[in-house]
């Protein structure tokens, strides 16, 4: 994994927003803390990219091994040792959610047009469209298998259901390129779909195999879905406002794709009739580049909407945190608070 990932500043208040006193930690204490389980992960990820057919490992690898910050197992992780779980299940399982996690990743590029991922030339660039969506399939079809053996039929439920809602928000995502009119609810039920689900399922898999009470699933089932919904409002406010070299991907993608995210939501919901029809006509001619980016960006400091989507964010933060309220206080609830400040302060 890539050290450099995590040397954000990330550094914990002394008090969560209820006034309770907790343990001030970095988001690479966490890391560490978990650095012999992760060890066991990344053995188990890389032992199953196999197949006589050399070109599917040589693209899993490339993607795989160009780092990536681990999120989704992280979580994974730290629920099932808060739930009391310490069984060999959880590394193939965090496994099956690195796995899909990188199917949607290469079929994303493919999708996005994306150039660059993890700082590197994206699968698609190098090997074209085609295989990349098919190596996304064989991991997405591995993680079923690796699921299958694990032999937990609420979990295979819901992974399926999950992958099955996650298609749906990146079809629901695709018939609403490009559209002005696209609202705030649009877009959250969008993100909500392709993003948070992944990670309320990583959260909600922990707790399952620490066969946790149903009021305590769903608590870290909730506590991921709302982290995952700060955590794509972050990256989409980092695609207007990241480094690009940091970031490890290409910055303004989202509207030279007619992507239309939460900043520029906020900012349409209060501009003016005429400054609308001149957003649409850049939309539309997907002119993102040089002075249409930057009259875009204007527009959207104008009207806050950078601020607001960050204070949008740390709205869902706060709820995660609060889902957090069924647990005693202790380690691992500390581990998922660190995470949660985290995702406000990431910048990669
Ligand atoms: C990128 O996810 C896709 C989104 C949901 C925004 P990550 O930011 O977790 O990507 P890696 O795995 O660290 O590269
Ligand atoms: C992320 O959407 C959702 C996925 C399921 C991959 P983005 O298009 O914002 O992700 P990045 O920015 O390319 O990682
Ligand atoms: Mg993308
Ligand atoms: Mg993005």
């Amino acid at each position: 994994m890539d050290s450099a990932v995590y040397s954000g500043e990330c550094r914990m208040r002394r008090y969560d927003n209820r006034g309770k006193a907790r343990v001030s930690m970095l988001i690479q204490d966490v890391f560490s803390t978990y650095k012999d389980d992760l060890l066991a992960v990344e053995k188990c990820i890389n032992d199953n990219v196999i197949s006589e057919i050399k070109l599917i490992p040589e693209i899993a690898h490339h993607l795989i091994d160009s780092g990536g910050k681990r999120f989704r197992p992280l979580l994974l992780l730290i629920c099932s040792r808060l739930c009391g779980y310490q069984g060999e299940s959880r590394f193939p399982m965090a496994t099956v959610m690195e796995y899909i996690h990188t199917a949607t990743l290469l079929h994303d590029d493919v999708i996005d047009q994306a150039d660059i991922r993890r700082g590197k030339d994206s699968a698609n660039k190098i090997f074209g469209n085609s295989v990349s969506i098919l190596v996304g399939d064989f991991l997405c079809f591995k993680a079923f298998m690796l699921m299958s053996a694990i032999g937990n039929n609420d979990i295979f439920g819901l992974v399926s259901k999950m992958g099955n809602i996650m298609s749906e928000g990146e079809v629901f995502q695709l018939t609403k390129c490009g559209d002005i009119n696209m609202t705030r609810e649009d877009y959250l039920g969008i993100i909500e779909k392709k993003t948070a689900v992944l990670i309320s399922a990583a959260c909600a898999t922990g707790a399952i195999l620490g066969s946790a009470s149903p009021d305590k699933v769903d608590a870290l089932s909730n506590f991921g879905k709302n982290a995952g919904m700060a955590f794509q409002i972050t990256d989409d406010i980092l695609d207007y406002t990241a480094e690009g070299r940091e970031f490890g991907k290409s910055i303004g993608k989202d509207l030279e794709e007619g992507k239309i995210t939460l900043p520029f939501i906020f900012a349409l919901k209060q501009s003016t009739e005429e400054e609308k029809n001149r957003m649409k006509e850049i939309i539309t001619s997907k002119n993102s580049s040089g002075e249409a980016a930057l009259e875009v960006r204007k527009f959207i400091e104008k009207y806050e909407g950078l601020d607001l989507s960050r204070y949008r964010a740390s709205g869902y933060i706060k709820e995660a945190k609060h889902q957090l309220d069924v647990f005693d206080d202790g380690a691992e609830k500390n581990h998922l608070m660190t995470v949660a400040d985290y995702i406000l302060s990431r910048k990669v």
